[in-house]
């Protein structure tokens, strides 16, 4: 049965409330559809990683409804708020550090301590923010790999079975994704050409913009050496494919059987990879402790999400 759905208000408050619940929704924006999950939820946003399949937690964009709810979640500069105002909302993501409180899942940032924010122009997407009083994690609605869906009919070809419903904005007027822009830095980084170009952005502040190699942006297929984010890393060292713990390090665990230790987080006590996904880097912070050697980490099987877990994993016990 086709989950497309006309994009009526009577539509909009059902897929709020399927997003309420953690289910996933697919809804246009003006650039592509995204796949829309509630950002503050774990599982739900390894919901959405599980569903595109992508190999590595690439971190996600978060629509929100409003300047002020933007500015709850993560740190505005007055560039970032100055860029805000002139271009939300519209096709220009900013990337910005995680507010003290940010109450988002860490696996929207891919562990890291920024956030990258916009308010969507499609009166259907600002309509769904609007009616679920939800954040909404929304990368393109579409296989890791393929073609961004700029129809809800693309949507349902590659992702009709993994959404509660596609709601049907027709096609997206800009087609090619938001331009992402780093405000990490003193300067001001282009991580993705988009909508608003580096000319537009320098006029409204005033800065010059660096054109930043793109970041580890699987399905663009630039995922190269020297491109990687620099991804949360561990202080304590990480080993992996442990069978059990030394005396004094802490056990990240998955499934039912566990060694014997001190300090146990078990990522899934029944063995399901999403929910592994959905707890990883809040697991991982909360062994990382002063009184710990190091934080063994027990085999994750490579399915689904314990491909990425494992891509993950690996970043985290590489030398440094
Ligand atoms: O037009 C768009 O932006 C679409 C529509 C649906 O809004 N969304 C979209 O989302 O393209 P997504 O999640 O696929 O875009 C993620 C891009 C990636 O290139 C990622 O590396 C970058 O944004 N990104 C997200 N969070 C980041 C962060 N904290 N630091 C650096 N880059 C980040
Ligand atoms: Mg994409």
């Amino acid at each position: 049965m086709s989950k497309i759905v006309p994009a009526e208000d009577a539509n909009i408050a059902l897929a709020a409330g399927a997003l309420r619940r953690g289910e996933l929704v697919s809804f246009p924006t003006e650039t592509v559809y995204g796949l829309g999950g509630d950002a503050a939820n774990d599982r739900a946003v390894a919901a959405i990683y599980a569903a595109k399949g992508r190999p590595s937690f690439n971190p996600l964009i978060v629509h929100v409804p409003s300047l002020a709810a933007a500015m709850e979640l993560g740190a505005f500069s007055d560039d970032a708020q100055n860029l805000a105002r002139k271009f939300w909302p519209g096709p220009l993501t900013l990337v910005v550090k995680r507010s003290r409180k940010c109450p988002l899942s860490l696996l929207v940032s891919a562990g890291m301590d920024s956030v990258a924010l916009r308010i969507p122009a499609h009166p259907v997407a600002r309509a769904l923010l609007t009616a679920s009083g939800l954040a909404l994690a929304g990368p393109s609605a579409n296989p890791s790999g393929r073609i961004s869906p700029t129809t809800a009919a693309h949507v349902e070809e590659g992702l009709g079975d993994k959404v509660a419903m596609i709601l049907d904005g027709g096609p997206c007027r800009i087609g090619v994704e938001s331009t992402v822009l780093s405000l990490l830095d003193e300067k001001p980084a282009l991580l993705r050409p988009g909508g608003v170009s580096p000319e537009e952005i320098t006029a409204a502040i005033g800065k010059p913009v660096e054109i930043a190699a793109p970041v580890g942006d699987v399905e663009a297929g630039l995922h190269g050496p020297g491109r990687l984010l620099s991804h949360y890393a561990p202080d304590r060292p990480v080993r992996l494919n442990a069978m059990d713990a030394e005396p004094d390090e802490a056990l990240l665990a998955f499934g039912p059987q566990v060694p014997v230790a001190k300090t146990v987080l078990n990522l899934s006590e029944s063995g399901d990879l999403n929910e592994a996904a959905a707890n990883l880097f809040a697991m991982l912070r909360a062994l990382d402790r002063p009184e710990v050697t190091g934080i063994a980490v027990m085999p994750i099987p490579m399915s689904g999400l314990g491909i990425a877990i494992n891509d993950r994993l690996a970043r985290a016990a590489a030398p440094r």
